[in-house]
């Protein structure tokens, strides 16, 4: 017994000391280079969401690439995103007949049908990325037929991504609006006026950007965020909201169980578990960690409402650890971002791939259907959950 805990001190320790890779090695610089790509590379050198992130830090401007790649002070919570995953491994089951599993990528949110688990996050500022601003994503998402949440700060206006909105014979694309609102509420009636009359079907309420994000990374390269207010909202708040749409208002941000509950009591319809891509306060929590922790102590919160999560998704056995905890559907914001750079058709290719992603990966751990994923099919260490 001894042995085994010395063995299993030594193994963490082992673990910790793994250098931080912001993508992996794949060789992608030996078929690239590494010099500045002025010229967009054809998008078959993109074979996983990780080749985006390499082409957007040698296409964009420095401070272009900062503003989506920065996350908050050291980035712990940057880095913790992304290394979460790894931490989780898996329990492949053989001998399952799975020669079904890609029809069963298809998911339910808030009723609305859709090709995938996974969703476009909002994030602001796609012209920092495409002049033709969030259009690329809208038209990607309609495409590859998954949800789209554009940012409150899009630099395409609301009445124009309205527009792009795709209604085709019976395809209604679905878009719901984030939101981080102003204490007033005359202009949030108009704006949730604009939504409704936008043919938007939820409005996403961001609740986890209190206060500006200290982003050290940012300030460097004057790349601040565009929301930095302190913020007056409360619970009682968002009662009084309810009352000034017909559509259901998604809380993004939760971050613990009190709080998911606290979402639950208050009729939330859908939660995003969310640390901002670890951009706001610096060691909050992974929503992988935040939906473990629902699960262990108040697993009847996946039951009670929708919920949904994002941060650091980058390959398909991500989304299905998520998934896995009860979560429905998977958000990601910067591979989405970077794959904009190439408009519609990056986004696209970005779907692609995760579907593709997710799809094999669940075959691997023997499910005939996606949806079938389960806490059985990981191995949750104790050491998994750093605390
Ligand atoms: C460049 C950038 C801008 C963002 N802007 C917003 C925003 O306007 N509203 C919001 O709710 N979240 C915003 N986020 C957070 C994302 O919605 C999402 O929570 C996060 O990007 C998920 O992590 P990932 O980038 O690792 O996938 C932004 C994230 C990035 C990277
Ligand atoms: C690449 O070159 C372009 C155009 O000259 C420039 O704007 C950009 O800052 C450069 N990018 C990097 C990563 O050096
Ligand atoms: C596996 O499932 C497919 C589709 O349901 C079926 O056609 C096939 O016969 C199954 N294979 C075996 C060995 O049962
Ligand atoms: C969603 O898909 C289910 C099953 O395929 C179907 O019964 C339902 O009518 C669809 N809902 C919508 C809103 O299209
Ligand atoms: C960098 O961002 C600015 C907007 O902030 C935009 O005008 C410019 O085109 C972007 N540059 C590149 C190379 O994408
Ligand atoms: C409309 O739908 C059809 C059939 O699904 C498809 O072939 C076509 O490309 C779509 N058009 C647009 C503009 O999305
Ligand atoms: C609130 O917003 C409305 C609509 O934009 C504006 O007319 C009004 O002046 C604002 N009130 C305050 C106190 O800023
Ligand atoms: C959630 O709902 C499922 C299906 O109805 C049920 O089997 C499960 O026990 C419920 N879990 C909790 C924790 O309430």
């Amino acid at each position: 017994m001894y042995k085994f805990t010395t063995l299993t001190a030594l193994c963490s320790v082992a673990l910790a000391a793994r250098p931080f890779l912001n993508e992996p090695d794949t060789g992608i610089e030996l078929i690239l280079g590494t010099d500045n790509l002025t010229t967009l590379p054809p998008l078959s050198n993109v074979v996983g969401l990780p080749d985006f992130d390499f082409i957007a830090r040698q296409h964009l401007a420095p401070e272009n690439y900062t503003y989506y790649r920065n996350g908050a002070a050291g980035e712990w919570s940057y880095r913790n995103n992304l290394e979460v995953f790894q931490r989780v491994t898996s329990r492949p089951r053989v001998l399952v007949n799975v020669s079904q599993v890609s029809t069963t990528l298809g998911t339910t949110i808030l009723g609305q049908n859709f090709s995938a688990p996974f969703f476009i996050c909002p994030c602001a500022r796609g012209e920092v990325g495409n002049v033709n601003g969030e259009l690329g994503l809208v038209q990607g998402a309609a495409d590859g037929d998954i949800l789209y949440i554009p940012s409150g700060y899009s630099s395409t206006p609301l009445g124009e991504l309205a527009a792009a909105r795709v209604a085709n014979g019976s395809y209604e694309q679905t878009m719901w609006p984030q939101t981080y609102l102003t204490s007033n509420d005359t202009e949030t009636q108009i704006y949730f006026d604009e939504i409704a009359a936008g043919g938007f079907s939820a409005i996403v309420f961001t609740i986890d950007s209190a206060a500006a994000g200290v982003r050290h990374r940012a300030d460097r390269f004057g790349a601040g965020s565009v929301n930095t207010a302190f913020d007056g909202f409360t619970w009682e708040y968002y009662e009084k909201l309810k009352t000034m749409t017909k559509l259901p208002i998604v809380l993004k941000g939760i971050q613990t169980v009190e709080d998911a509950l606290l979402a639950v009591e208050h009729g939330a319809p859908a939660i995003v578990l969310s640390n901002h891509g670890g951009r706001n306060l610096d060691t909050s929590p992974s929503s992988l960690e935040i939906a473990y922790e629902i699960h262990e102590q108040a697993p009847q919160v996946f039951n009670q409402t929708e919920v949904l999560a994002d941060g650091g998704v980058r390959y398909g056995s991500d989304v299905l650890k998520l998934m896995a905890l009860g979560v429905k559907a998977v958000g990601l914001g910067r591979p989405f971002m970077y794959a904009n750079i190439y408009g519609t058709e990056g986004v696209r290719h970005a779907i692609e791939r995760l579907k593709f992603e997710v799809m094999n990966d669940a075959a691997h751990l023997g499910l005939q259907d996606i949806h079938d994923v389960s806490m059985k099919h990981f191995k949750w260490a104790p050491n998994f959950w750093y605390s």
